[in-house]
């Protein structure tokens, strides 16, 4: 595992991903715990791309429930239906929101956040166990390339589930 992250400053965005992939997957590779692969890889996101929040909720009973984040705290339980993280769930599909003021039902876990992309994680039974939240200070910040990158990357941690 390696002792720092590389960042190197005035790539594009798809570059960023393709310097960041291959460091998560040296971070994780070889840990069986999910806490553990979760925490260091929202460390690594965080880091490398500077979001103003970047994190899991995990699905217990009928809410998602905090998990690993880095980033202001947040909203602890948010039910299903509510919210971005709740529709993505309910839905079962990646939910991009290029401007939070404009998305029915909201939840504002912090001010700051502008726009948002909400990815889910599925376990073998196709059920969503996780959702992965970015939010950024910018409006308009996530596009299909955050999300074809994003889905990789949380998508390592499957096996863990
Ligand atoms: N804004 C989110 C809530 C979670 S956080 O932003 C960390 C939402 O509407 O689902």
């Amino acid at each position: 595992m390696a002792d720092e992250l590389i960042v190197t400053t005035d790539l594009s965005k798809e570059e960023k991903y393709k310097e960041l992939y291959p460091q998560i997957f040296a971070l994780i590779q070889g840990e069986d715990d999910l806490i553990a692969s979760l925490s260091n890889m929202m460390s690594a996101l965080k880091h490398s791309f500077g979001w103003l929040w970047v994190g899991v909720y995990f699905v217990k009973n009928s809410e998602l429930v905090l998990g690993p984040f880095q980033g202001p705290i947040a909203c602890t339980r948010i039910q299903l239906g509510r919210g971005v993280s709740g529709t993505s769930w309910h839905k079962k599909e990646t939910i991009i929101v290029p401007n939070v003021d404009e998305f029915p039902d909201h939840i504002i876990c912090n001010a700051a956040s502008k726009s948002e992309i909400v990815i889910p994680v599925f376990n073998k039974n196709g059920e969503v166990a996780l959702i992965l939240d970015v939010d950024s200070n910018q409006l308009n910040d996530f596009n299909e390339i955050d999300q074809k990158y994003l889905t990789q990357i949380i998508q390592l941690v499957v096996p863990l589930l």
